[in-house]
């Protein structure tokens, strides 16, 4: 005999729709939390990293500074009158560029004024790409136009989802149902957002702060030295003592015809060569020579140490390459060297 809790199959089936409905409402309203907690974690580790490098704020001398970076952009980028100020004050644009991606990175993480922080990462990834990635062939390599339509969701839509920003507004809700003044709601939401943002931000800058003053590893003497302050012998090639080119690292110096830095190497005990540090790829700064190669921090191409070559792409052509010779104790650039 049938019990009286049994159900019909066409309950059975109403059921299983209402629960697969309440599933799909669920996924689309977290549908955008992978993509905020990519671009949050992605932006708070741009920042470390950049607060943590001792060749950022490493100045004129250091191919892989904010400044070389900067000047290397200044040439081809459709706004590059707007960059003067940051190549006069660079320690300053520096920071404000570490910061700002960290303060935009907290607050994507946590959800708090999401829309607000959106829009600067928006900003900052549209300053990239205008500067460093927007002469990037094919396009679809330059990775700060991807970032950039990437915020476009969370600047629509916000964060209001397992967030300060939700928490706010649900309790917002709560006080307009219990019959509080609009205004005091209002200013309640923002005195409370402004406090999670004071608190937020307080802790970003000690954090970051710390970093940036404890948290650098040492430069080798070699790449701390900048290049054009080097010693000069009589003649009028540009030349470093070759006492600051240990085996495996380099020294920089710069063309006297075109302006860019170059490397002088020493890949094997007593042999010397001279690389540009202008990327082949899209005219950014690579990184000094580490493990035998040398890094491009806008896509990571990297190349050969001791001959230029590329390793890995997206860059296809090798380092312009420099004769060194060396002449007592100074190593004397070269001129540039026709490419094969
Ligand atoms: S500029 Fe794109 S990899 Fe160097």
């Amino acid at each position: 005999m049938a019990t009286g809790t049994a159900t019909s199959p066409q309950e059975d089936r109403r059921g299983t729709a209402a629960r697969i409905g309440r599933w799909k409402a669920t996924a689309s309203r977290l549908a955008l939390l992978p993509l905020r907690l990519f671009l949050g974690a992605t932006f708070v580790y741009a920042a470390f990293d950049k607060l943590s490098d001792p060749h950022y704020l490493a100045g004129a001398g250091d191919a892989a500074s904010f400044y070389a970076q900067t000047q290397a952009a200044e040439a081809g980028s459709p706004v590059g009158r707007a960059l003067a100020p940051a190549l006069h004050a660079p320690t300053f644009f520096g920071l404000l560029i570490a910061f700002g991606e960290l303060a935009v990175g907290l607050g994507t993480l946590f959800g708090l004024w999401g829309r607000v922080a959106a829009l600067g990462g928006a900003l900052l990834s549209a300053t990239l790409w205008l500067t460093v990635s927007f002469h990037t062939t094919p396009y679809y390599l330059g990775n700060d136009l991807a970032y950039l339509l990437a915020w476009t969701p969370l600047l629509l839509a916000g964060t209001p989802y397992l967030s300060v920003d939700g928490y706010l507004a649900a309790r917002a809700a709560r006080d307009r149902a219990r019959g509080l003044a609009e205004d005091a709601v209002r200013r309640r939401a923002l005195l409370d957002g402004g406090i999670a943002a004071v608190a937020l931000g307080g802790a970003g800058l000690l954090s970051g702060s710390l970093t940036a003053a404890f948290g650098r590893e040492d430069l080798p003497p070699a790449a701390a030295a900048p290049g054009p302050a080097a010693p000069r012998p009589a003649g009028n090639a540009p030349s470093v003592p070759a006492a600051q080119v240990p085996v495996g690292g380099s020294a920089t110096v710069k063309d006297p015809a075109s302006g860019d830095a170059v490397y002088i190497v020493q890949p094997s005990a007593g042999k010397y060569a001279g690389l540009s540090s202008v990327c082949t790829h899209s005219g950014c700064a690579v990184n000094p020579p580490k493990d035998g190669r040398l890094y491009c921090p806008c896509h990571g191409s990297t190349f050969d140490a001791a001959t230029g070559a590329v390793i890995t792409g997206p860059a296809v052509k090798p380092l312009p390459g420099y004769a060194v010779t060396k002449n007592g104790e100074q190593l004397e650039l070269g001129p540039q060297q026709a490419q094969a």
